[in-house]
């Protein structure tokens, strides 16, 4: 394992610190180079007991991302793909622990896709409100994979909206809650 150069860090800083959710997209479509460098760094994430134990399905046929879209409330602008982000339990099944947290994993690997989309000039937004079982039907998937997420991506349109957040001095304590 290398070490990151010390030069890229600001960079690096900027982008977690400048990602917002972006909820519509031109209709240009997401590269093939570009997908790959999202999935790299998706699957980079940490993952209890390194078990991995999730599953991602990139849905970019349009009838199949119409169709996702459908059973979403959630995304709001026509994306050019949607991940699908799951548990793959299949992958944690021998294990109490990791099945108990395989949802955080999996949350893990979406912060990455997005900083990564956010890196590329892509802008996305990770969706929860959706309808599980018909989005299994839809994409086949096995029945011990349950999606957690499902994340529109596009090219961003319009201008990014940066939202509030509440201050360091008001959720950050030091060494005790009341110190
Ligand atoms: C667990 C979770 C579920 C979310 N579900 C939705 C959703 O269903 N639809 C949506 O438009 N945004 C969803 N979001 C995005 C949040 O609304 C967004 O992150 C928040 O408003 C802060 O905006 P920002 O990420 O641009 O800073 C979700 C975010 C998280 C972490």
């Amino acid at each position: 394992v290398t070490a990151v150069p010390h030069e890229s860090a600001t960079g690096a800083l900027e982008v977690l610190r400048t990602r917002s959710v972006v909820r519509h997209y031109t209709g240009e479509p997401v590269e093939e180079s570009q997908i790959q460098q999202l999935v790299t760094a998706m699957l980079a994430a940490p993952s209890a007991s390194n078990k991995q134990a999730w599953a991602f399905v990139m849905v970019r046929r349009r009838a199949l991302v119409r169709g996702v879209r459908a059973f979403s409330p959630g995304i709001i602008g026509d994306p050019a793909l949607i991940l699908v982000a799951c548990v793959d339990n299949r992958r944690a099944a021998d294990d109490p622990h990791v099945r108990e947290v395989a949802t955080r994993c999996v949350a893990m690997a979406v912060q990455n896709f997005l900083l990564a989309a956010h890196a590329l000039g892509l802008g996305a937004c990770p969706v929860s409100s959706f309808l599980s079982e018909p989005v299994q039907l839809l994409l086949d998937l096995p029945p011990q994979v349950d999606p957690v997420f499902v994340v529109p991506v596009g090219h961003p349109a319009g201008r990014r909206q940066s939202s509030q957040r509440r201050s360091a001095e008001e959720v950050v304590h030091h060494d005790t809650w009341t110190a």
